[in-house]
């Protein structure tokens, strides 16, 4: 994949920033507040009881705060995040590996756990329900299954995918939060304290226009946000305002509407390609040269989220806001067109 400036996923010297970035309690956590609000009395709860916090699910797309907010409860709670993901896991006895070593009331978590194998998520089931695992001894005829007791932890898991995870998984856990694309006002929040950690004089109207641009994502509006800090160090004095902000996004090809190239060549490939679409995702993919899970988790939920991409049975269709973003007229639809 080309790196992009605005690509939500993970990309270059990020995760250094997104250390930097990461806010260390609920309460610098930036929005989803209905959501902060419910987390803070569960770990108050759990806190009271000396219990470990019930296992919690995040789900969203790529760099909404999922990582961030495993890692607050965990400080939270005063207790050790032991971080891993699904492919990671490769076996059974790399899942006993992990789950062994925590202490009371850890948090476990697993990134892209949607990619857990169907025999690593069996042998989960029992220790997230009752706290036990079956382990493996010996071989052939003399194979025998021991039941450990593990000690009380938390599952926190993360996925950009909830439609692909297990029925029987998603019903284990007590907690689920979807995280939505951000409000430009709270990516302004966002923009203004990364700022104040990395010590960048910026004006509000500054802010304001790195939000807009941020495609609803805090890891876009922090990554945004150091390149144009780079355009007003070399162009200005240093000083972000709304016109090097906006000088930043040109040249970068990003436009009013936080859509870079990579978003106008999917509109514009349904448009001129296929009608207008629908078009089937792996069809689309494929003109794109991109993954379909890329296609799929990194590009479309922010164009369907802003009305510019439409999905069908039939696939997917370029809105009317599509066209007119892109400055072309939608046809007429014809009589008895399904999709006007
Ligand atoms: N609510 C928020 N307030 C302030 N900063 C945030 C917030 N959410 C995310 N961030 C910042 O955005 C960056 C990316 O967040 P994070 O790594 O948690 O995303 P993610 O959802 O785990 O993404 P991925 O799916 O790619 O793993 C971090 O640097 C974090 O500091
Ligand atoms: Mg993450």
């Amino acid at each position: 994949m080309a790196e992009r400036v605005i690509s939500p996923a993970e990309t270059g010297d990020d995760d250094r920033f997104d250390r930097l970035f990461r806010p260390g309690s609920l309460d610098e956590y930036v929005g989803q507040e209905k959501h902060t609000e419910n987390l803070k009395v569960f770990v108050q709860a759990a806190r009271r009881r000396r219990e470990p916090l019930d296992h919690i699910l995040f789900c969203g797309p790529p760099g909404l705060g999922k990582t961030t907010l495993a890692h607050i409860l965990a400080r939270e709670m005063g207790v050790t995040l032991h971080a891993t993901s699904g492919p990671a896991v490769e076996h059974k006895g790399a899942l006993a590996g992990l789950l062994t070593k925590l202490e009371p009331n850890d948090v476990l978590f697993i990134d892209e756990i949607h990619r857990l194998t169907p025999a690593v998520e069996e042998s989960l089931y029992p220790a997230i329900e009752s706290f036990k695992i079956d382990i493996m001894t010996g071989d052939g005829p003399y194979a025998t299954t021991i039941q450990l007791a593990l000690k009380p932890f938390t599952l926190v898991g993360a996925t950009t995918r909830t439609g692909l995870l297990t029925a029987p998984l998603l019903s284990r856990f007590g907690y689920v939060m979807r995280l939505d694309f951000y409000p430009v006002e709270e990516l302004e929040r966002i923009v203004l304290r990364s700022s104040r950690l990395l010590e960048i004089p910026i004006e509000p109207a500054g802010a304001r226009e790195i939000a807009a641009r941020s495609r609803g994502t805090p890891r876009v509006a922090n990554r945004l946000l150091r390149r144009v800090r780079d355009f007003a160090e070399v162009l200005g004095d240093g000083r972000i305002t709304a016109s090097i902000a906006r000088k930043t996004a040109e040249r970068l090809e990003i436009d009013a509407g936080g859509l870079d190239e990579m978003d106008r060549r999917l509109l514009r490939v349904i448009i001129e390609h296929y009608d207008g679409g629908p078009v089937g995702i792996d069809t689309l993919a494929a003109a794109l040269s991109e993954p379909r899970d890329t296609v799929e988790d990194v590009y479309e939920p922010f164009l369907l989220q802003q009305g510019f991409l439409g999905r069908t049975p039939r696939g997917r269709i370029a809105t009317r806001r599509a066209y007119e973003h892109l400055g072309m007229t939608k046809p007429t639809p014809d009589q008895g067109d399904l999709f006007p």
